[in-house]
């Protein structure tokens, strides 16, 4: 496609991800205490992490990506003393299996996938890490063919969903964070054992509003140190819309009954599909 991405295992990869360091995920030595961030791209990712740093005194650090750098990363994620938070995008199969074993908490971050492309559509146009496509429609018959990176959303979401209710897992939906944002915050603080009160919440919504981790986003430098997505440094590459259904500006008729059409073949037996039908339809 491009010499910015390359396919490992069938799946394509920026090259910020190098070759040997998905050769030695596998090699990961997890704590019982990591807490793994998971998501495809553009679900939603960096406002959950901001949410998480948000929390008082919640004494984690907040790591790049698993998959974000080369061979030497694993002797630097040793270095971290506090509690980790560890970001990435990987599908289950690839998560090293240490963190299965040690079952270390994994939220997973889920969004609509015509909105997740739409994202994706202005993070592949804008991000110089990224080659751009010629057209949205261009675009998107890749994304339907999985040929973007991380490969299919059906995929990865069908990979992750198997592990929905296992008990170190907990799904969240962009959507639903939207429209309660404290019912999901519950949900963050109750999962990973943090106790919030009420004057802490509020806190913690007016800081990871929208408007305010864009603004944030401009005045802040650009911080390899404090890197989310593996796809890029630059968090004024992320804060585009941030609303629910943006998509409908976007998809044209035909377009819209080639997605519903693999949809329903690909989310046929999914029960996150039933949850996410509401947002994909317009009617
Ligand atoms: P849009 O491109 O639709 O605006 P990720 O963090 O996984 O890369 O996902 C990025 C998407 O989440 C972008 O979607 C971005 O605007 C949105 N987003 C980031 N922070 C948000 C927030 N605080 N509230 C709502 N949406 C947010």
């Amino acid at each position: 496609q491009s010499g910015l991405l390359h396919k490992y295992k069938g799946i394509l990869f920026s090259s910020m991800s190098s070759e040997g360091l998905l050769d030695s995920l596998d090699s990961f030595d997890a704590r019982e205490d990591d807490i793994f961030l998971v998501s495809y791209p553009k679900s939603g990712t960096h406002w959950v992490a901001e949410v998480i740093e948000n929390i008082p005194n919640v004494g984690i650090t907040l790591t790049s990506p698993i998959e974000w750098g080369d061979v030497s990363k694993f002797e630097e994620l040793k270095m971290v003393p506090k509690r980790r938070v560890i970001p990435t995008h990987l599908s289950y199969e690839m998560i090293p299996r240490t963190v299965k074993q040690k079952q270390c908490k994994i939220v997973y971050v889920i969004r609509n996938p015509k909105d997740t492309a739409v994202s994706l559509f202005h993070y592949y146009r804008d991000n110089p890490n990224l080659p751009s496509p010629e057209t949205w429609a261009a675009f998107l018959e890749l994304f339907l063919k999985g040929d973007v990176v991380y490969g299919s959303w059906f995929d990865h979401v069908l990979s992750w969903e198997k592990h929905k209710n296992d008990k170190n897992v907990l799904f969240l939906f962009y959507e639903e964070m939207k429209k309660d944002f404290v019912k999901s915050l519950n949900k963050i603080t109750d999962f990973l054992g943090f106790d919030v009160n009420d004057s802490d919440i509020s806190k913690i919504a007016r800081n990871t509003s929208f408007s305010e981790m864009k603004s944030n986003a401009v005045k802040e430098n650009c911080d390899p140190n404090h890197t989310i997505c593996a796809l890029t440094s630059d968090r004024n590459l992320v804060f585009r819309k941030g609303v629910v259904g943006d998509w409908i500006n976007y998809f044209t008729p035909k377009q819209r009954s080639a997605f519903d059409e693999l949809f329903m073949e690909k989310m046929e037996h999914s029960d996150v599909g039933r949850c996410l039908k509401e947002y994909t339809n317009s009617d």
